[in-house]
C-alpha cells in the first residue's frame, strides 16, 4: 500500500486506510515457498526493507522466504551517512529477523557506483586514499556481519551494456583491479560468505554478460577469491531470454554458483488477467531455467509485494512487477513460482471457491451464476472454467469475459471485479440454452 503523495484528498486518505485495516492476511498456497525450495537445497529469496518487517508484509517475509536481501539497508549510503558515524539499525534488524525466521541473508551490496554517501561521491581522492577507503569500508561491514551473511553482491553492476567497464568512483580511480581487491577484502573479512559480483542486463547470453563471463574466468585462474554470479533479472513482460538457461549453465561450467538476485517482471499498468498469466509464465521460465542447472542457488525477488517495489518510481506507468498484490493477494505469479517448486497445481488460493447454480430455467433456456467466495484468502484475478455435460451452450454473460468452445466454457473478470478480498465474493451471470436435461457442471478456479 502506498500512501498518496501531498494534494491528493482526503477521500484518496481514507480509502487507503481503509484498505489497509481489510488488507488480507498472509495467506497463501501450502506449503509455503520457502518448504518448497528448501526440499530440494534451493533459495527463494526476498528484498526487504527492514521498517516495514511487521504485521502481515512480515509475516509473508517470514513464512514464504528462505533467504532475505536488504534492499537498501546494507548500501554504504545508508550504513554511513556521514563519515564516520554509522547508522546500522535497518540492516541490523533485518538480520536479527532473517536469524529469528531461520532464514539466510544475502548482503547487498559492498562496492557500487550508486546510492553511496555524499561524503564519498564529492571527495577528491588520491588512488591509495581510495583503495584504503574501500576496503576499510569492506572490512568494517562485511567485518560487522561475519557468520551471519551467507553470500555478498560484493561489486554490484561493474559493465555497461556494450560490455565495456562502466567509469565509476572505483574504476576511474583504482582501474579494473578495484573489483579483484574488493573481493580479496571480501573473503578476508568474512571467509565463509560466498562472494559474488552482481549485475543487470546480463540474465542472457550477449556483450554485457560475456563480459561478465571473461572477467570472473579470469578473476578465478588468478586465485582471485570469487564464488559466483548474481543475475539481477529485472525483466519485461513477455521478455524472458531465450538463452537465459544456456548463459547460466556456462558461468556453472567455470565453476561458479549462479543466484538470480533481484527478480522482478514489470508491465505496463494497469494489469489484466491476460498480463498477469503472461508474468506466471514469466516468472515460472525463470525459476525453471535455475532449477535446470544445479550450480544456479536459487532466485530472490526484489520485494514480494507491489506496494515495496523499485519499478513505479523508476518506470512511471509500470509495475505490478512482483509475486504479491499492494494487498498482499498473490498472484499468479506466486502460483507459477510455487508449481516451479514443485508445489502440488491446486487452484491459487486453496480457499476461494466457485458455486454453479441454476437461477431460473424455462423451455429452452435457462439463467446461471458463477460466485466466487474467498475465505483465508484472496484474488486479484480470477478465471473460472467448466465444462458442459448436456450441451448446453451460453449465449450472454455479464460482469465477465466467457468464451466457450466445444462443451468448455471459460470465463474471466471484468476489469473491475478481478479482486475478490479475503471474506469477499463477486457474482457473475449468464443466459444459456438447452435440451433434455440441465445438470450443473463443476467450475474450476485458475
Ligand atoms: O529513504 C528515502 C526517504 O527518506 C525519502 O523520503 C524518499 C524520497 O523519494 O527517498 C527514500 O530513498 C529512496 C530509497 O530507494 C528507499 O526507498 C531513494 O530515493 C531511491 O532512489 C531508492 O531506490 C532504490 C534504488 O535501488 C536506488 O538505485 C530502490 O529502493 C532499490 O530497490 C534499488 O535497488 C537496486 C539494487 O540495489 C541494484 N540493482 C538495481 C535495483 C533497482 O534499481
Amino acid at each position: 500500500m502506498r500512501f498518496p503523495r501531498s494534494g491528493s484528498s482526503l477521500a484518496t486518505l481514507v480509502a487507503c486506510l481503509v484498505a489497509l485495516v481489510t488488507a488480507p492476511s498472509a495467506h497463501a498456497a501450502d506449503p509455503p515457498l520457502r518448504d518448497l525450495a528448501d526440499a530440494k537445497g534451493k533459495v527463494i529469496g526476498t528484498a526487504v526493507t527492514g521498517s516495514r518487517l511487521t504485521g502481515t508484509y512480515g509475516e509473508i517475509a517470514g513464512a514464504q522466504f528462505n533467504w532475505l536481501t536488504p534492499g537498501n539497508a546494507m548500501k554504504w549510503g545508508s550504513v554511513e551517512p556521514a563519515r564516520g558515524s554509522f547508522d546500522w539499525a535497518e540492516a541490523d534488524r533485518i538480520v536479527d529477523f532473517a536469524e529469528a525466521h531461520g532464514q539466510e541473508v544475502r548482503g547487498h551490496t559492498l562496492v557500487w557506483h550508486s546510492q553511496n554517501p555524499n561524503w564519498l561521491t564529492n571527495g577528491t581522492w588520491t588512488p591509495a586514499q581510495l583503495s584504503r577507503l574501500m576496503n576499510d569500508h569492506i572490512a568494517l561491514e562485511a567485518g560487522r556481519y561475519k557468520g551471519r551473511v551467507a553470500a555478498w553482491d560484493v561489486v554490484n553492476e561493474p559493465f555497461n551494456e556494450d560490455g565495456s567497464y562502466r567509469q565509476t568512483l572505483w574504476y576511474n580511480g583504482l582501474g579494473v583491479d578495484y573489483i579483484a581487491q574488493a573481493l580479496t577484502a571480501a573473503r578476508a573479512a568474512d571467509p565463509d560468505a560466498k562472494l559474488y559480483i552482481n549485475d543487470y542486463n546480463v540474465e542472457g547470453v550477449n556483450a554485457k554478460s560475456t563480459a561478465l563471463y571473461n572477467l570472473v574466468r579470469d578473476l578465478k585462474a588468478r586465485g582471485v577469491p570469487i564464488d559466483g554470479v548474481g543475475l539481477q533479472a529485472h525483466l519485461i513482460l513477455g521478455q524472458v531470454p531465450s538463452t537465459l538457461q544456456q548463459n547460466i549453465q556456462r558461468f556453472a561450467d567455470l565453476g561458479l554458483d549462479v543466484a538470480i538476485t533481484e527478480l522482478d517482471i514489470r508491465m505496463q499498468l494497469p494489469p489484466d488477467t491476460a498480463k498477469l498469466a503472461q508474468q506466471a509464465a514469466d516468472y515460472k521460465a525463470v525459476m525453471n531455467a535455475c532449477l535446470a542447472v544445479s550450480r544456479c542457488t536459487g532466485a530472490t525477488v526484489w520485494g514480494f509485494t507491489d506496494s515495496d517495489s523499485w519499478i513505479p518510481d523508476t518506470f512511471p506507468g509500470q509495475g505490478a512487477a512482483t509475486p504479491y498484490d499492494e494487498n498482499y493477494a498473490p498472484k499468479p505469479a506466486y502460483r507459477a513460482i510455487h508449481e516451479a517448486l514443485g508445489g502440488t497445481t491446486a487452484p491459487p488460493t486453496g480457499a476461494c471457491t466457485a458455486a454453479y447454480s441454476v437461477t431460473s430455467q424455462w423451455s429452452t433456456g435457462f439463467t446461471g451464476q458463477v460466485r466466487i467466495a474467498c475465505s483465508g484468502a484472496a484474488l486479484s484475478s480470477w478465471k473460472a472454467d467448466w465444462t458442459f455435460g448436456a450441451g448446453q451452450r451460453v449465449t450472454q454473460a455479464w460482469n465477465a469475459t466467457c468464451t466457450q468452445s466445444g462443451a468448455t466454457v471459460s470465463c474471466s473478470n471484468a476489469p473491475y471485479n478481478g479482486t475478490v478480498p479475503d471474506g469477499g465474493s463477486v457474482t457473475f451471470g449468464f443466459n444459456g440454452s438447452w435440451s433434455g436435461s440441465n445438470p450443473a457442471p463443476t467450475v474450476t478456479l485458475g
